[in-house]
């Protein structure tokens, strides 16, 4: 009996063994059909921005907030695309240069940091090898503010350049890449050593909050209640900041050379209006909520408005004009759903409030967070950004609300300015 049994469980054994032998297989199969399936649709996508996200993206990925900011820059980065790519083959057409430097201004750290860059590489080095010629050497320099996450970008260059060599072939380059730390309001780079500056939503953050500023109490930004003397103290921010921009660029680009840059705008004259103003206002209206739930003091409130403005095409053009190095050769305006993922076929309404009010706290939170920690501590920001997403999802349901990008093209002038 007892040989018999063993007999049998072992034939058993061997059924149950052999089973789950093809249930392996069968789950292995599944596993290789997925793992072709996702090889296949991130085929499809930008390979560039592929590798960035896989090189240092998967840390990113795992935070939702980053995926919001990411998919927002990552619209306004496509959307800009064709005035970048056609800046950079102009002047390509015009000097074909034997080396390119290239600047990215307020290139964070991220999988778009590359992006940009990337793009702005493709488009020279298509455009040679239309007329044939040998490929540029590219000389590439990152600059964020000295807190940046630099280290990160840095381990990623390696592969990101061995990247661009394969797809463009041993004749592609060479390209070297660099960081420089420091404010884009102040110099960066030596005298006339930049061909290329790129910037792509940095520009709208001013270098300090406008000074005079206390009685806009209860707000955050300029809103429907300031009174006018913070809408002339932003102004004044944003035209001194500007100049000093363009003061410094003027000295390190060369003559002839092109900047293109995106930042936030508004379309209306009136500095409060609803287009610029309205994202803040919703969540001004989160702190004031929770500063009457006894969770935030109301003077902390008082004292805290956002470091960025948001210009009309006539304040930028002034400014430029102004400034007198820089020719402007476009400034064109372009729209990104708040919600850039959003369904465009509803052009009123978003469907899904929760999950569009959410996507668009995770954007408005990695741009703010640190300056909100700063300022009021970390302990508030789940819930306040939990009130933001739902006053956020609120508004969608009843309006569509867009961003106003502008995307300007300027080339530095040649010969001697007065
Ligand atoms: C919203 S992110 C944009 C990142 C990236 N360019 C993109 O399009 O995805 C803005 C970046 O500008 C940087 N920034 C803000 N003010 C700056 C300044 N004065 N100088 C240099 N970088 C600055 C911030 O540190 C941040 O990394």
């Amino acid at each position: 009996m007892a040989v018999g049994r063993d007999h049998r469980g072992q034939v058993l054994n061997e059924e149950f063994q052999r089973r789950d032998h093809n249930i392996q297989d069968v789950m292995i199969e599944d596993l290789q059909r997925q793992v072709a399936e996702l090889t296949q649709r991130l085929r499809a996508q930008d390979i560039v921005y592929r590798i960035i996200s896989i090189l240092f993206g998967f840390k990113i990925f795992e935070t939702s907030t980053n995926l919001g900011i990411m998919a927002c820059m990552r619209t306004v980065i496509s959307k800009a695309k064709p005035f970048v790519q056609g800046a950079i083959i102009d002047l390509y057409c015009k000097t074909f240069s034997k080396c390119f430097t290239i600047a990215d201004l307020g290139c964070s750290s991220g999988p778009n940091t590359l992006l940009a860059i990337s793009e702005i590489i493709d488009a020279i080095d298509s455009t040679r090898r239309k007329f044939g010629h040998r490929s540029p050497e590219f000389r590439v320099i990152l600059n964020d503010l000295p807190g940046n996450d630099f280290n990160t970008i840095f381990k990623s260059i390696p592969y990101f350049i061995e990247t661009l060599k394969k797809e463009k072939g041993d004749e592609f380059g060479p390209c070297f890449v660099a960081g420089m730390p420091g404010s884009f309001y102040g110099r960066l780079f030596p005298n006339e050593s930049i061909n290329f500056i790129h910037s792509s939503y940095s520009a709208h953050f001013l270098s300090q909050v406008p000074l005079g500023i206390e009685n806009n109490e209860g707000n955050i930004y300029i809103a429907a209640t300031s009174p006018p003397s913070v809408d002339k103290a932003y102004l004044e921010q944003f035209r001194s900041d500007f100049t000093l921009f363009l003061n410094s660029r003027s000295e390190e680009v060369i003559p002839g050379g092109r900047m293109v840059i995106t930042i936030i705008g508004r379309r209306s004259s009136d500095p409060s209006s609803k287009e610029c103003c309205h994202i803040w206002e919703l969540l001004a209206q989160a702190l004031r909520e929770m500063v009457s739930q006894g969770l935030i003091e109301e003077a902390k409130l008082a004292s805290f408005n956002l470091p960025l403005y948001a210009p009309s095409r006539k304040e930028v053009s002034a400014s430029i004009q102004e400034q007198g190095s820089f020719h402007l050769d476009m400034l064109e305006t372009f729209d990104v759903n708040w919600d850039a993922g959003d369904n465009s076929q509803n052009k009123n309404y978003v469907f899904d409030k929760i999950k569009s009010g959410k996507k668009v706290a995770e954007c408005i939170r990695a741009v703010t967070e640190s300056m909100l920690v700063n300022h009021f501590g970390e302990e508030i920001i789940e819930d306040l950004f939990q009130k933001y997403s739902e006053n956020v999802g609120e508004y969608l349901v009843k309006e569509k609300a867009k961003y106003i990008n502008f995307v300007i093209c300027m080339t530095k002038k040649e010969g001697k300015l007065d």
